[in-house]
């Protein structure tokens, strides 16, 4: 949601600028702009699109310096286009400013600044918070530092900024309340970052900026302070585990489809020195501590949002099954409004890929106020999610760029079957069980690379749905969740219209939709469920709906009511759901690649989302 890069040191700022917007273009792709600082303060390019039309713009026009800050927009407050881009500048353009977050109290504050004489350009927030800054400075005959600082006091919601000022050219100032940024550490340079990714070429040091903290770098040093207070703070530097070639593409054509290939081995990473086969249970280093309270818990609160919480899904299905603790699973964005029953005897579980979803976050503060234990099954390591929490499981999925999420959920899922597995064992789950289900997760790696090797025939499948308008996904138990998220990956990225339930709703309301131009993809294995999906498939074939069915083992039954069959490779039902994810996320790809839509960047979505 909106990506900050800046730069401070003794090379030309905009190429480290643009490349560091392209990587954090995951964040909002809807407009950009590059602040750079000259002689006569700042050189300001923005404008509506992508990165890679501010970069023919540069390329035309270019503006070079040392200093500069830039950004790349997800639109909250005004349209995307040229004028609501940011930087924002004040009204005596001595100050440059980029956002990534939400001011709440914009409103009255630009009432009250106009009440003064300020005249405003865009309809944006983040404008708002830059004039503020510009009318203190002067209002208070004030450094830079101590303006920004005063502005923020004024600020309700969410930020993270960077700012520049002509009048001390030699400065950036950044600061973080809601909204993650990353100070990389170089030799006599310092870069900016919303996240880790542009930065990783330069150094691997790092300082992870911590809520209500701001830093003032300067090309020879850096401090890093209290918002409220002017005190200094001491802080680690950290190394960045991250490569440049993981941010990269390969020889893939779009990071999803690169995503969804990693997986043979993303989900092995996920399972290894944690599963435990002999034993049929799994070691989870980050919460074997916390053990007693999971075991003493009344209730399983999941939240999360998105894709995470279809994997909270088959989370609430599996530890309901293998450890007896209730388990609700909740939006986020519900979660942190209701009064709902959390207490000290609650254990708060939060997925999330980036840790930095803003609904999660809220909902793991309200949590943990309440006395719940809180955990993050989080992608990002150091993300904030995974800080605020009191213990975790890493998925270990390695970075995911592609918007839709596709390793990042099967690793979820991966980890939560993990979680499964030790809960179970603490409540007297059966050692064949639990050997049975760890083997065929340790297999899974094999039988993944297997579903990949379809991709063709999939993309076959794809070619003759490209022109319909609806899509419906069924499956039962573990295999509902399922379904929703192959239908959430379809839409988000090809824009057709689809919906998962559980198979035996579909009589219930969806069989209205279906005719002879409707697909519908039936999630099958061979499990205790299997004759009543089979059920559930006659009653569309009687409609003369189109059969998509994805099974374990091909059968003649199935082979003669499907449109298409594919097969699933897959030792054990039970982890048919983590393999049946691969050919729907390929689905998904391929018409939506077919269809001509930009499958990296789908149109109005964003990676992640730091704002309610
Ligand atoms: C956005 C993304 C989704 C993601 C959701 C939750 O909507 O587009 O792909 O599932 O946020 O993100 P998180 O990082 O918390 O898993």
């Amino acid at each position: 949601m909106c990506g900050i890069v800046g730069y401070i040191g003794k090379k030309d700022a905009v190429p480290i600028l643009l490349k560091g917007l392209q990587r954090l273009e995951y964040r909002g792709y809807d407009s950009a702009g590059i602040s750079v600082m000259g002689t006569d303060g700042s050189q300001i390019v923005k404008q509506a699109g992508k990165v890679s039309e501010l970069s023919k713009t540069v390329d035309d026009s270019p503006v070079s310096g040392t200093i500069g800050i830039a950004h790349t927009r997800w639109a909250t407050h005004g349209e995307p286009n040229d004028i609501n881009a940011h930087p924002h500048t004040d009204a005596s353009e001595t100050f440059s400013l980029v956002h990534n977050g939400i001011i709440e109290n914009h409103s009255s504050l630009r009432t009250y600044l106009q009440e003064k004489g300020v005249s405003f350009k865009t309809e944006t927030d983040t404008e708002v918070l830059v004039q503020l800054i510009g009318y203190l400075y002067q209002k208070e005959e004030t450094s830079f530092e101590q303006a920004v600082r005063s502005a923020l006091q004024e600020v309700v919601g969410a930020y993270g900024i960077a700012v520049t000022c002509k009048n001390e050219p030699d400065t950036i100032i950044v600061a973080r309340l809601g909204s993650p940024l990353v100070l990389g550490v170089g030799d006599e340079e310092y870069f900016i970052a919303s996240d880790a990714s542009p930065i990783v070429e330069y150094t691997r040091k790092v300082v992870y900026l911590d809520e209500g903290e701001m830093v003032c770098i300067h090309p020879n040093g850096y401090k890093v302070k209290n918002i409220k207070k002017d005190l200094i703070l001491s802080k680690e530097i950290k190394e960045i585990d991250l490569s440049v070639e993981q941010i990269e593409k390969g020889n893939f054509p779009h990071f999803m489809l690169k995503e969804i290939h990693e997986q043979a081995q993303t989900i092995p990473d996920t399972l290894r020195g944690r599963l435990l086969v002999d034993k049929g249970t799994a070691h989870l280093g980050g919460i074997e501590d916390w053990i007693p309270r999971f075991e003493q818990a009344h209730r399983i609160y999941i939240t999360a949002c998105g894709t995470s919480w279809h994997a909270g899904l088959i989370g609430k299905y599996l530890i309901e099954e293998y450890a007896g603790i209730p388990v609700h699973v909740e939006y986020a964005s519900e979660f942190r409004y209701r009064r709902n029953i959390v207490d000290k005897d609650t254990l708060v579980l939060a997925i999330s890929q980036s840790g930095e979803t803003a609904d999660t976050l809220a909902a793991i503060k309200k949590a943990k106020e309440k006395g719940a234990l809180t955990v993050g099954i989080c992608n990002v390591v150091g993300s904030s999610i995974a800080r605020e929490t009191e213990c975790g499981i890493y998925t270990h999925a390695g970075p995911e760029i592609g918007v839709a999420s596709t390793k990042a959920f099967t690793a979820q899922v991966t980890v939560l079957y993990m979680l499964a597995l030790r809960l179970g064992k603490s409540a007297g789950m059966s050692a064949i069980e639990g050997r049975t289900l760890a083997k065929a997760l340790s297999e899974i790696g094999v039988d993944a690379a297997r579903v990949l090797d379809q991709s063709e025939a999939i993309e076959k499948v794809a070619w003759e749905y490209k022109d319909v308008e609806n899509f419906l996904y069924l499956g039962r138990g573990l295999n509902f969740p399922v379904a929703l998220e192959g239908a959430l990956k379809l839409k988000e990225i090809s824009y057709i219209h689809a919906e998962g339930y559980p198979a035996a709703e579909m009589k219930h309301g969806p069989i209205a939709l279906i005719d002879e131009k409707m697909p519908v993809v039936f999630l099958a294995p061979h499990d205790l469920t299997f004759e009543k999906v089979l059920s559930n498939i006659h009653e569309v074939k009687a409609r003369k709906g189109k059969i998509i069915t994805l099974t374990d083992k091909k059968t003649k039954d199935l082979t003669d009511l499907s449109d298409h069959l594919i097969v699933v490779p897959s030792s054990h039902p039970r982890v048919f759901p983590i393999l049946a994810t691969i050919p729907l996320q390929l689905l998904a790809y391929h018409l939506a690649v077919i269809r001509g839509c930009n499958v990296d960047q789908p149109r109005n979505l964003a990676k992640s989302v730091t704002v309610e």
